[in-house]
């Protein structure tokens, strides 16, 4: 059932506020505990972890991105992050020390299911992130944390992909909770931000017009860039995605830090630049992004930059500014990866394309 959207996609777009509610619901008990019952790893072996390896394809791969530098921040456990069809061939150093992270939306993803088979039989264990009940890569993972998604009916992954990130988010904390490295009060503040996220999520879905215009105006150019760095980098990569599944363009993520070290030489003038810029703050992040932007702009490029709703230092190099919620570093991908979504949806609809079964693509890959 469509409830009135055109299609499952727009629908599945909008129901992201509720669907990061639901999948933060109960994780929080009275007493300032993060509570993740289906963990059935004992506090013990999640102490001995000295590794982690997160696993997924596509748009979960890009969650997993994210994952990287949020558990790695919060744990300072050493983790990798690797693409499923990648890691099982390359002979990967796994042991009863290091703790794999499997996300997969429909957890019938054969790439996915084949590494952490691969994984277990190491002898190291596995927590799978998933949104389908019983499917088969919870049941052969040795703990699984839900999103609460609801089902996923378009083919290109939108509130599966938010509630992949806010999983990660609940499982970097509460490996931080069991090994000591942050306590209460820390692991309150994240929760009271991540809890304020549905209401700035519906911000800016209520502000999709102004990306649909957007769309329209950029309808016909041949190639989009997307750049973003840190964890703004995995969600320009993401964007990309989502418009080359359904609109069928060329799209480029990029890690805004490398431009310099090759892509610059492919931008144009005209060509449709989106920047992500890291909340302004303590580190240089924000004022080198800033620099980007610049840099694509001299040589031309329609700058579409994303940015904190107080960021004034933006104005000068933007052909336009979508503006974003205030929140910390880590949780921006939540937010910036919306109006990304609304665009591509737009421009494809808009193209006449069957946004919900794109061609060539299937919803969960079942073959290697
Ligand atoms: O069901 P999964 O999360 O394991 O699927 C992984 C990818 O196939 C999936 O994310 C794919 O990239 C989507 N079509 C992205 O929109």
């Amino acid at each position: 059932e469509k409830s009135g959207y055109d299609w499952f996609m727009r629908k599945e777009i909008f129901e992201q506020p509720r669907a990061v509610a639901d999948t933060l619901l109960g994780r929080y008990s009275d007493n300032g505990e993060l509570v993740l019952d289906e963990i059935r790893i004992g506090p013990e072996e999640l102490r001995r972890v000295d590794k982690i390896i997160i696993i997924g394809c596509g748009t979960a791969y890009y969650a997993g991105m994210v994952a990287k530098y949020v558990i790695e921040h919060w744990t300072r456990i050493g983790c990798e992050v690797e693409l499923a069809s990648e890691f099982r061939y390359r002979d990967p150093i796994v042991d009863a020390n290091t703790l794999c992270v499997a996300i997969s939306q429909s957890g019938e993803t054969a790439d996915t299911l084949q590494a952490i088979r691969h994984a277990r039989e190491q002898g190291s264990k596995v927590i799978a992130i998933c949104n389908t009940n019983g499917s088969t890569i919870p049941r052969e993972s040795d703990a699984v944390i839900y999103t609460h998604a609801g089902p996923e009916i378009g083919v290109a992954s939108t509130k599966g992909f938010l509630t992949q990130l806010i999983a990660c988010y609940l499982l970097g904390l509460f490996l931080a909770q069991v090994r000591g490295v942050k306590f209460g009060d820390e692991i309150g503040a994240v929760m009271d931000e991540l809890a304020g996220m549905p209401p700035r999520i519906q911000r800016l879905l209520d502000g999709a017009d102004e990306v649909y215009g957007l769309a329209h105006e950029l309808i016909d150019q041949g190639d989009y860039v997307f750049l973003g760095r840190h964890v703004g980098y995995p969600a320009a990569m993401e964007g990309a995605l989502k418009l080359k599944e359904i609109a069928y363009l060329h799209a480029e993520g990029f890690a805004a830090g490398e431009l310099k070290h090759g892509p610059i030489a492919i931008i144009n003038p005209g060509m449709p630049v989106f920047v992500i810029v890291p909340p302004a703050g303590r580190d240089q992040l924000h004022d080198k992004v800033v620099s980007n932007i610049q840099e694509v702009r001299a040589r031309g490029a329609r700058t579409i930059v994303l940015a904190e709703e107080d960021d004034g230092e933006v104005d000068a190099y933007a052909e336009r500014v979508i503006r974003l919620p205030r929140v910390s570093t880590l949780l921006q991908p939540v937010l910036a990866v919306v109006p990304l979504q609304l665009f591509a949806c737009e421009l494809a609809t808009a193209l006449g394309n069957d946004v919900d079964q794109p061609r060539n693509l299937a919803k969960s890959v079942t073959v290697e």
